[in-house]
């Protein structure tokens, strides 16, 4: 497990950065950051998590969630490694063709009532991640020295940072649809039941995940991080899409966010290609970049698996 090592090892005193929107915040205590970023120790975090620091919250565990008869999230984790042969774009094509849809967490929602309470919670999870996404770009952009993927990285990072208008800014929009679906923060959380730790576990794992691989010594293999990484943002976008399709409560303006991604995550999800062929002009080695895609891919499957399983414990408390 790879984990960041600049969270396992800061002073007492130091402050971890996570930013809440203030009226949507849950506050988590400096124990709980330090317990889910496994700070103290140097142990692996996850495991560490996993296994010993949930005593007080509810059980997030893989056999849970087997024994409610859901399908493992790693089924959808399947590799094929005709990219070693073929080149980095196969890989590229092999993650597009993936469909986000079938995970089980969509289908759950697909079968039930358009449930806004869910929705909430999976936005209360990724804001940890849309607030590091500028400074991932950032950093892969100054480490590397290539005029073809520099390019693509500062088109990305230029409509992250809203092209140059503030109010446009992704994570601006984000945090607006974040603060409008808070009459249907889940009342489980309002009402303490759940704790505030327990409720942001798979976003913080989702975040200290793709910091480990946005931010890889090597800026190459970072960029291959990105080439699963955006196609896989473009249909998660897709698959919210759909849920929020179904209900009229939430205006277009605050859905801007939602609508203005399905654009522009294609285009970042199609700059994968043409990145791919770059590191291969490049010759980066396939199978390193292969292992990052992967290990991004299946980050996002479990990430998502987490939330489900989030939704089903919320639901029988
Ligand atoms: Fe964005
Ligand atoms: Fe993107």
């Amino acid at each position: 497990m790879i984990i960041f090592k600049q969270y396992l090892r800061p002073t007492p005193t130091q402050k971890p950065s996570f930013q809440t929107p203030m009226s949507n915040s849950i506050e988590l205590s400096q124990e709980d950051l330090a317990a889910i970023l496994g700070i103290g120790d140097g142990r692996d975090s996850v495991t560490f998590n996993h296994n010993e620091t949930m005593v007080n919250a509810v059980e997030i565990s893989e056999s849970s969630m087997v024994n409610r008869g859901v399908r493992s999230w790693r089924e959808l984790c399947e590799t094929d490694r005709a990219y070693l042969d073929r080149g980095l774009e196969t890989l590229v094509q092999f993650y597009e063709q993936k469909e986000l849809g079938t995970h089980p967490y969509f289908e759950w929602l697909r079968s039930r009532p358009v449930d806004l309470s869910s929705i909430w919670l999976l936005f209360h999870n990724l804001q940890y991640v849309t607030g590091s996404i500028v400074r991932w770009l950032s950093t892969t952009l100054t480490r590397l020295n290539d005029p073809v993927i520099s390019c693509l990285l500062v088109e990305q990072l230029y409509d992250e940072l809203g092209n140059g208008k503030p109010e446009r800014v992704h994570r601006v929009l984000f945090d607006r649809l974040y603060q409008a679906l808070t009459p249907w923060k889940p009342e489980a959380i309002t009402s303490g039941k759940i704790d505030a730790f327990t409720a942001s576990i798979p976003g913080l794992k989702l975040k200290q995940g793709f910091e480990s691989y946005y931010t890889a010594q090597d800026p190459h293999l970072a960029v291959g991080s990105l080439l699963s990484g955006e196609i896989c943002a473009y249909k998660l976008d897709q698959c919210i899409h759909e849920q929020m399709t179904r209900t009229q409560a939430i205006s277009a303006h605050n859905l801007t966010w939602l609508t203005m991604h399905l654009t522009v995550e294609a285009d970042h999800a199609g700059y994968s290609t043409i990145l791919a062929r770059r590191l291969d002009q490049l010759g980066v080695p396939r199978n390193q970049v292969g292992l990052m895609a992967q290990s991004v891919w299946e980050i996002c499957m479990r990430f998502l698996h987490e939330v489900h399983q989030l939704n089903l414990e919320l639901l029988s408390v």
